[in-house]
């Protein structure tokens, strides 16, 4: 930021007044505000620039050594050898990231493991359990080596064929335990295909795939067998898709952009056809015009050398045109062999008259701060949020000030932790059958996660991994997406076999369904507790991501178009934008809570395959990929940097966790005080404006909520009625559910289908996963219990959706590009 001339036109004044940030900068020579501070040239800048190692005062007087020599560091920072007085907070120190100028608080770790770790040759440290495991845990193949005779597994073991050891009584029960699925092929009577008939199983035995999606061009299952010659005599891909020489498809606008998308970069050759024309060099060429240039040195050379002449214009040859009042420049003027330019200096760029500059406001630019942006004229100034601070190295970038981060991740056999700034990692539950997915509350150290094989929801200390409880009984939830309201103390779940997002309490005793119509296979879901929203991704024949607030209310659609299998979704709560995952369109895509300022952060055919959860925490993003069965990081605002964290993995891996307390912030639990004067659930409502509620009462499933809406009292009509729809559900019923105009628009749209597209309407509600049995008892609760009874013995003998009512689902929601091709769609089961 230059100092601002009292000579600039009046009307230019104005429009720089305008245009800055009013707490940034008062031109004026008035005096400055209490927390602000008076520069030597007069400049108010905000007290807390004072000293941040930035010049912010043209003359440095913010940053002068008087000012600022007297900085000590506090007790809880770390002062870096340099002596220029950076402190940084002690939690970054030995977090294998030099954040001193000098390094100096990486210099003196002590990186030995301790006495019950292995040290891996790479240095990492990894329980003494995982050596000899089969799995590269360190990264570099050193706990593997040296492993002898494996050890004999137990009694009431198996013995896989890669020696590791699996309980007995997880062979033939259908589910693949061992890498190679031998358990599966012991002569076992029962049948073993995990997938239905009508689709098509992967030979991992985790993955179902609909049969449409074989043989299309794009390979779903992690070997690629859906798209193998074998099953594939003649493959062709779609007319707006590009074929590669591997005969894969990759879309058509995706050639010729500079990028090997191919994986044998095929659609990278023959490129030059329809090259754009170049521009001219402009320090070293003219611009004939029509993409025609010649060198600056035929210019004014008194010989036309453009096909117009345009090189010897009469009039203007030698003549500089900046001698004369700058040429009309507000900034610099350069001369040119004919005419002349305008200049600006940086931060500025020129306006459309090509001769005053304006500012640029570099906020504009996606993550050209980590966190909060301050425009200035000619400049920019990045800040962090509390509890981030500035790195010293690079001051666009913020970290979180406290905690060591960490992931948590489901590995279906066990659910690791795996530091982030530490070479470590550890097991924290043992001998899971399918865990699938996780959360946790950071405030107790509790975490919960599901098991789709055993169909129920557990919890367990984080430290003592094997004290671990059923939240939701045996056989009732099969669940591969859950989040925990960390204020009010709920879990969210989506249940893929009944089509429902549930909540329940975190002793299991009192759960509610919170949607349940127009759902096909919801998977992810994430909550938003301080604003009372919640989040998740169905996969189904209309695939989006919705939202609603966490009593169930105000439903909307968020993304409808250009996604199609979006495994994973996940909040930043900081800049608060979703994240999310496309398995089939191996992209991660960010928006805002409403779905708008949509951006795609990376496309990669290599690293995207087959992604399965997403996770954020301070610039990066974190997934899961089953084709590589790896945790992958990268830069969130521009995908760029990507960096494996832990190595190819025998396990799928499932969801994964950022685990830091900056991850589940304090916020107010406005039901803390008498349950919020309802009887039984108190949630928290979404926050629409100013003046709405801050929670709702709701009613657990088979009670009502009372006119008074905080009494639950037992729903007779549900009891009487043979109807299985739960009129319970209507938590909120001044809000409008906008699930019944889906389904008007559902018929009409189904009126119009062609008699193709009905058929396949009809196969595809056969194949529909939520068809079977619905049987809504899940929760013990002793409060309803024993009233209830009948009710419930009504609702198990309830016949499963009608067709015709699982139709105008499926074509619900919006998306009309999809709604024409409703069969395009598979699921995974474990
Ligand atoms: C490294 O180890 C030495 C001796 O064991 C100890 O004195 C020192 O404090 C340790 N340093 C750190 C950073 O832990
Ligand atoms: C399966 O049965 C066949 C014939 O009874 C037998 O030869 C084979 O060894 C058995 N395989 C296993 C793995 O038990
Ligand atoms: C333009 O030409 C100059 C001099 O030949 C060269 O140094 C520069 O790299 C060129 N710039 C571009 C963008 O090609
Ligand atoms: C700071 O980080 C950003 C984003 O990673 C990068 O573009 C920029 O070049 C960095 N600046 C410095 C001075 O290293
Ligand atoms: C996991 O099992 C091993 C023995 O196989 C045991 O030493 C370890 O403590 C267990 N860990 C947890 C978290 O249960
Ligand atoms: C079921 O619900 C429908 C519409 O909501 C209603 O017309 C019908 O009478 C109900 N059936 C019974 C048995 O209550």
């Amino acid at each position: 930021m230059g100092p601002i001339r009292s000579t600039l036109g009046c009307s230019f004044l104005l429009l720089i007044i305008g245009l800055v940030p009013q707490a940034a900068i008062s031109v004026s020579e008035s005096t400055c505000s209490q927390d602000q501070f008076r520069c030597g040239t007069g400049k108010c800048i905000p007290q807390r620039w004072v000293c941040d190692r930035e010049n912010d005062c043209a003359d440095g007087s913010d940053e002068s050594i008087a000012q600022c020599r007297s900085t000590t560091c506090t007790p809880e920072q770390f002062a870096c050898k340099s002596g220029e007085g950076e402190c940084i907070p002690l939690s970054w120190m030995c977090d294998e990231n030099e954040d001193c100028r000098d390094g100096s608080d990486e210099a003196q770790c002590n990186r030995t493991c301790r006495s019950d770790e292995f040290t891996c040759g790479n240095g990492r440290c990894i329980q003494n359990r995982f050596k000899c495991d089969q799995d590269d845990d360190c990264g570099d193949e050193s706990d593997e080596k040296d492993c002898g005779d494996r050890p004999k597994c137990g009694p009431n073991s198996f013995t896989c064929a890669s020696g590791t050891c699996i309980s007995k009584e997880w062979v033939c029960d259908g589910e693949n335990d061992c890498n190679t699925g031998e358990d599966e092929r012991q002569n076992c009577t029962t049948s073993t295909s995990v997938c239905q008939t009508s689709e098509f199983q992967c030979s991992d035995m985790i993955t179902c795939l609909h049969r449409s999606w074989v043989c299309d061009g794009e390979a779903d299952c992690t070997d690629g067998e859906d798209e193998s010659p074998e099953n594939c005599p003649s493959i062709s891909c779609r007319p707006d898709q590009f074929q590669c020489d591997d005969r894969s498809c990759i879309a058509g606008q995706l050639t010729c952009n500079g990028l090997f998308d191919c994986s044998d970069g095929s659609d990278e050759k023959n490129c030059h056809i329809n090259r754009t024309p170049r521009d001219c060099n402009s320090t070293s060429e003219f611009d004939c015009g029509g993409g025609q240039c010649i060198p600056l040195s035929k210019v004014c050379d008194r010989r036309k050398d453009c096909p117009n002449g345009e090189d010897e214009p009469a009039g203007k040859c030698g003549i500089n045109e900046c001698s004369s009042n700058n040429g009309d420049c507000m900034h610099q003027c350069e001369d040119l062999a004919v005419g002349h330019r305008c200049v600006c200096h940086d931060g500025y760029k020129l306006a459309e008259d090509q001769r005053t500059c304006v500012d640029i406001d570099e906020c504009e630019t996606p993550g050209i701060c980590s966190q909060v942006c301050v425009n200035e004229i000619g400049a920019f100034k990045c800040e962090c949020e509390a509890g981030y601070m500035r790195l010293l190295r690079n001051h666009t970038r913020c970290k979180a000030s406290e905690g060591h981060a960490s992931l948590l991740l489901a590995r279906r056999h066990d659910i690791r932790k795996i530091a982030l700034d530490r070479p470590e990692m550890t097991s924290i539950v043992n001998s899971t059958k399918a865990s699938t997915a996780l959360d946790f509350v950071f405030r107790t150290g509790m975490i919960f996660w599901s098991d789709v094989s055993t169909k129920s929801i557990y919890k367990a200390p984080i430290d003592e991994g094997s004290e671990k409880t059923v939240v939701l009984t045996k056989s009732s939830v099969t669940s591969d997406g859950l989040a925990v309201d960390w204020i009010y103390n709920h879990v969210y779940y989506t249940d893929t076999e009944k089509c429902v997002i549930e909540l329940t309490n975190f002793e299991g005793s009192m759960g509610k369904v919170l949607v349940q119509d127009s759902l096909d296979i919801p998977r992810s879901i994430a909550l938003d507790p301080i604003d009372g929203w919640m989040y998740w991704s169905d996969w189904g024949a209309s695939p989006r991501i919705e939202r609603a607030g966490m009593d169930g209310s105000h439903r909307t659609a968020i993304i409808s178009y250009d996604v199609k299998w979006p495994n994973g979704i996940t909040l930043d709560l900081v800049q608060k934008r979703l994240y999310w995952v496309d398995g089939k369109l191996n992209s991660i895509s960010s928006a805002n809570y409403d779905g708008s300022q949509r951006r795609q952060v990376l496309y990669s055919s290599e690293y995207l395959k087959h992604p399965f959860s997403i996770t954020t925490f301070e610039d990066y993003i974190y997934w899961t990929d089953w084709d590589k069965q790896t945790v992958f990081k990268a830069n969130k605002f521009n995908g760029q940097e990507v960096q494996p964290v832990t190595a190819h993995m025998l396990e799928h891996p499932m969801v994964v966790h950022v685990y830091h307390p900056y991850r589940q912030p304090d916020g107010v639990n406005h039901c803390q005080s008498v349950n919020g004067h309802c009887s039984h659930l108190c949630l928290p409502a979404p926050r629409i404006n100013e003046r709405s509620p801050r929670i709702s009462c709701a009613c657990p499933t088979g009670l009502k909520l009372m006119p008074d809406g905080l009494m639950c009292v037992e729903d007779l009509e549900a009891k009487t009625g043979g109807n299985s729809t739960d009129t319970s559900d209507k938590v909120d019923k001044s809000a409008k559910k906008p699930d019944k105009d889906y389904g008007q628009i559902a018929i009409i749209v189904i009126c119009g289908l062609t008699s193709t597209a009905l058929a396949a309407c009809v196969i595809f509600v056969v194949y529909r996963r939520c068809t079977r049995a619905v049987n809504s008892m899940n929760f013990e609760n002793p409060v309803y219990h024993k009233t209830t009874e009948d009710h419930f013995r009504l609702e198990k003998n309830v016949t499963p959706h009608m067709y015709a009512t699982a139709m105008e689902e499926e074509v619900s929601g919006s998306a009309p590009p999809m709604a024409t091709n409703p069969n395009d769609f598979s699921y995974v089961r474990f």
